[in-house]
């Protein structure tokens, strides 16, 4: 018993020098706490309430202890605005391994006793007011791994001493008044607004470790080193604001972590490197303020997916906005502005739908404001297209931007009426002046009125860029329309931009086509071509039912396709070619280009259908008689006329076939699909390349003359031959790939053999119907006009090109069957 209570003493004796011990050392740092407080806090009673005799002090806010010793080990307060200072005391917490005092406004100098803070590993004082000289007794905190000093107004140097601190690995000088030179060994240096002077050394290539390296505002001059290339952990890279020259280093393409690149404010010269593209994970670039100069490059920013902001405004940047811009799916700021760009903007930036800031003021772009900037780009907040060489309506679709609170089109060619509402019903959002013929708009903006009538010299576009274009399409599979657009006939860019066509046509966005085709819904899907579908559907802006061919842009050749058919209309107006009501170019829901045509619904469809009288009209009485084929053949005999002998052009249409021929109520027919018509001696048309052997034209089985089977020219003569055997077709109504064709045996041939004897043999027996009771005696007469309709269509088929009849000498010939009928 008395053993065990001496042990018992004596553990108890011991256990309370220790715990005496510990707590001495501990007073040691509550005094010293206590004594940070009043200078911290400025005397401040009420500030930090929780460091109070009820609490033990490593309860208090922002005080961490060990658990073992029950000492300080981490002090970390923020976001104050004391205005106190930091106290010598802090050197008796000896066992600090971070201090965080960061923003709550401390002045003064940093004391020397830091310097006792042995195992000191984190120093955080950014965000305060700190004047005087870095110490230098913090090189005897041997352990600090970060030193953040950002936002304080020290002066002095850089100190050296930095190079031997092994453990550091952050020294975040930035924003203070230091000045010196780089230090080494790190993995995140800031020194940025300070005033570090001379040239970037050579030797920044040995800071092989660094992923952040900042020098923002500074003076460094002189060229960017080539061995800022062996940074290859670089993640963000920041030389803005200084002086440096020279060109932008091609190695930069050896930073592929890189993400964040600023150089804006510099002197550097000389074109962005295309290696920037191997920098596939940059998300921000910045190179504004400097003289860059030549073109942007392509294939460069297309292919840096990830990029979300790209400044390169006040440049002298020249050439066009590549196309390629497209891909960039994130990017959210584009600044292009203060720059020599030219061109117009291409129709594949609708794909950035993310875009928020799209400027492009002070540049020489120039073409219309495309309407994709409306139609897809639905995040738009700024736009600043001011300064340009802009000529075009403004896009009423700008109103339904939702997000648009900023726009800027000042001193371009624009024209015509001013919207009203979304932000041009804000004044002060907006920025017109410099746009002679606008008019309209809210009052305050003191436009004149609009007339009626717009000035003359605007209803007709800058010719060279403006052409009107035909669009074929079907109800079934093709239809024909008129359409007009802007082609940016740029070879070297391939690709060209539709532009609104405000000029007596309505506009539609997507959405619209949405909605008027049930959302291009299957049941409204009346027809399908090799370069698009065709949906029928009713569009409360024009009150009437419509077709839309929505072109399968994935198809290869389909663009090249509707370039086809929109090169075709320059000057082609014709009273037997369909009639667009207008077209859409624009990005889907998914962000795909989205390119569609949109034409009046064909009532009677096309004359595929009706020859052969598809079950999908089987409730129609769709019997068209001689009288009205006749007539079906001269109206296409009159549309080819007009396009093989206009005075300008001469246009081949490659693909004449009945699928082609649409019908209104009235049986007039129209006709349509251009998607493969080729120009010859064309004036606009690139001819060397237009002029091409037939080798590339697929044309349709059955209707492709002979000679381009064997690589012979494109020529009237091959479009004669289809019309020849759409002749045949509708006299026999047979197909020419009917099954009874084959070995030995043509459509053509059909009808030559049955000339004159058997005439009424092969002719469709629809047309043996007397045509009405008066005619019933003349039936010597119909057997007359089959045997006229059968030679024509033979003759214009005929296998070798020159022994096709004329289309001249057709219409003359159905004209006088025509006549012969009507007696
Ligand atoms: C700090 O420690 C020194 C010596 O250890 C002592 O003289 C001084 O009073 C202490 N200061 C505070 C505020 O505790
Ligand atoms: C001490 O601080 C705690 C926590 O803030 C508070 O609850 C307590 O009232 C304070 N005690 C005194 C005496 O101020
Ligand atoms: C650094 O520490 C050493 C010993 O640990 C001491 O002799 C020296 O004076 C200290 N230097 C400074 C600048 O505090
Ligand atoms: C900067 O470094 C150079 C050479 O490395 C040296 O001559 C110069 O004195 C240094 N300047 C400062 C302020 O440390
Ligand atoms: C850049 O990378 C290439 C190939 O990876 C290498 O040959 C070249 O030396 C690197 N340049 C620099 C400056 O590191
Ligand atoms: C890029 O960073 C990753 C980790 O983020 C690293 O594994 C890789 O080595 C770095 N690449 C280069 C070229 O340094
Ligand atoms: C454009 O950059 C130059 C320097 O290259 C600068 O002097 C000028 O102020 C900048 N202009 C604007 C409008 O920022
Ligand atoms: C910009 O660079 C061009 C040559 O590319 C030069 O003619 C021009 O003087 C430079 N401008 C400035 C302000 O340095
Ligand atoms: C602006 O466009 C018009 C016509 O398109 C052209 O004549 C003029 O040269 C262009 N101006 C500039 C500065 O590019
Ligand atoms: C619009 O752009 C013009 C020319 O670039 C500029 O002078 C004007 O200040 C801009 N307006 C607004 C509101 O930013
Ligand atoms: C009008 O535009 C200005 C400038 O963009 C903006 O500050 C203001 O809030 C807008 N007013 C309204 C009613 O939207």
């Amino acid at each position: 018993m008395r053993t065990y209570i001496m042990f018992l003493l004596y553990f108890t004796t011991l256990s309370t020098t220790v715990a005496l011990a510990l707590s001495l050392s501990s007073m040691t740092d509550k005094r010293a706490l206590l004594s940070l407080k009043v200078k911290l806090t400025n005397g401040e009673p009420e500030s930090l309430p929780s460091w109070n005799e009820s609490l033990h002090f490593c309860e208090w806010e922002g005080v961490t202890c060990g658990r073992r010793h029950m000492r300080v080990t981490i002090l970390h307060l923020e976001n104050q605005n004391w205005g106190g200072t930091l106290e010598p005391a802090l050197g008796n917490l000896t066992f600090l391994r971070k201090l965080k005092f960061s923003n709550i406004n401390l002045h003064g100098e940093i004391p020397r006793e830091v310097g006792r803070l042995k195992r000191l590993q984190v120093l955080d004082l950014s965000k305060n007011k700190f004047q005087g000289k870095i110490p230098i007794e913090l090189s005897n905190c041997t352990n600090l791994k970060e030193i953040i000093l950002l936002y304080n107004q020290l002066t002095g140097n850089v100190p050296s001493w930095f190079d031997s601190m092994t453990q550091l690995n952050k020294l975040l000088l930035g924003a203070n008044n230091l000045v010196g030179n780089f230090s080494t060994h790190l993995n995140w240096l800031s020194m940025a607004g300070n005033q570090i002077y001379g040239g970037m050394p050579e030797r920044i290539g040995q800071l092989i470790g660094l992923t952040r390296f900042d020098m923002m505002e500074n003076f460094l001059e002189g060229t960017i080193p080539d061995s800022i290339g062996r940074l290859t952990n670089l993640v963000r890279l920041v030389l803005q604001e200084n002086k440096l020259s020279g060109k932008i280093p091609i190695v930069i393409g050896n930073l592929t972590n890189l993400s964040e690149f600023y150089l804006h404010t510099n002197k550097l010269e000389g074109s962005i490197p295309s290696t920037l593209r191997y920098c596939t994970k940059l998300q921000s670039f910045g190179a504004s303020d400097n003289n860059l100069s030549g073109d942007i490059p392509d294939q460069t920013f297309g292919y840096i997916e990830d990029l979300i902001n790209l400044d390169l405004s006040n440049n002298s940047l020249i050439g066009p906005l590549p196309y390629e811009f497209g891909n960039l799916k994130h990017l959210s700021i584009l600044y292009l502005h203060e720059n020599k760009l030219s061109g117009e903007i291409p129709s594949e930036l609708g794909a950035c739908m993310a875009l928020r800031e799209l400027v492009l003021g002070g540049n020489f772009f120039q073409g219309s404001i495309p309407l994709f900037l409306a139609s897809s780009l639905r995040s738009l907040e700024i736009l600043d297209l001011s300064s340009n060489n802009f000529t075009s309506v403004i896009p009423r679709e700008l109103e339904n931007l939702p997000s648009l609170n900023s726009l800027n089109l000042s001193f371009n060619n624009l024209y015509g009426e001013v919207p009203v509402r979304g932000v041009f019903g804000n004044v002060s959002a907006i920025s017109l002046i410099g746009n002679s013929d606008l008019c309209g708009g809210i009052p305050q903006l003191k436009l004149p009125t609009c007339s009626r009538l717009l000035p003359k010299k605007h209803t007709r576009l800058p010719k060279k860029k403006f052409v009107p274009i035909i669009v074929i399409g079907g109800i079934f599979i093709s239809v024909i329309a008129f359409i007009g657009i802007y082609f940016l006939g740029k070879k070297t860019k391939k690709s060209f931009s539709l532009a609104s066509l405000q000029n007596g046509h309505m506009e539609v966005t997507y959405q619209d086509l949405h909605e008027a085709t049930n959302g291009f819904s299957l049941s409204n899907l009346v027809g399908a071509g090799s370069f698009g579908s065709v949906y029928k559907g009713s569009l409360l802006k024009f009150k009437g039912t419509i077709v839309v061919k929505v072109l399968k842009l994935e198809t290869r050749g389909a663009l090249k396709s509707f370039v086809a058919e929109c090169k075709v209309l320059e000057k082609m107006k014709h009273k037997n070619l369909l009639k667009l009501l207008t077209f859409c170019s624009s990005v889907d829901y998914n962000g795909e280009v989205f390119k569609a045509i949109v034409f009046e619904f064909m009532p009677m469809g096309n004359l595929e259908n009706l020859l052969h009288n598809n079950e999908h009209l089987e409730s129609r009485n769709l019997n068209i008689n001689l009288r009205q084929r006749l007539s079906i053949a001269l109206d296409v005999a009159q549309a080819l006329d007009y396009l093989h002998h206009n005075s300008h052009q001469v246009v081949v249409h490659c693909d004449i076939k009945p699928s082609n021929v649409l019908l209104d109520d009235d049986i007039v027919a129209y006709l349509g699909d251009f998607g493969l018509a080729r120009f010859l001696h064309g004036a606009t048309a690139s001819s060397s390349k237009d002029q091409v052997s037939s080798s590339a034209i697929q044309g349709t089985i059955g209707y492709v003359p002979p000679e381009y089977g064997v690589g012979g020219k494109v020529s009237p003569q091959g479009d004669i031959y289809s019309y020849g055997i759409l002749l045949l077709e509708m006299l026999t109504a047979k197909r020419p790939t009917d099954n009874m064709f084959g070995e030995g045996l043509s459509l053509h041939k059909l009808c030559k053999t049955a000339i004159p004897q058997k005439i009424t043999e092969i002719a469709d027996s629809q047309l043996l119907i007397p045509f009405s009771e008066e005619q019933i005696g003349i039936m010597e007469d119909q057997r007359e006009i089959l045997l006229s309709f059968a030679r024509i269509g033979v003759a214009c088929s005929a296998e070798y090109p020159a022994q096709r009849m004329s289309i001249k000498d057709v219409i003359t010939e159905l004209h006088a069957i025509k006549q012969k009928l009507s007696l």
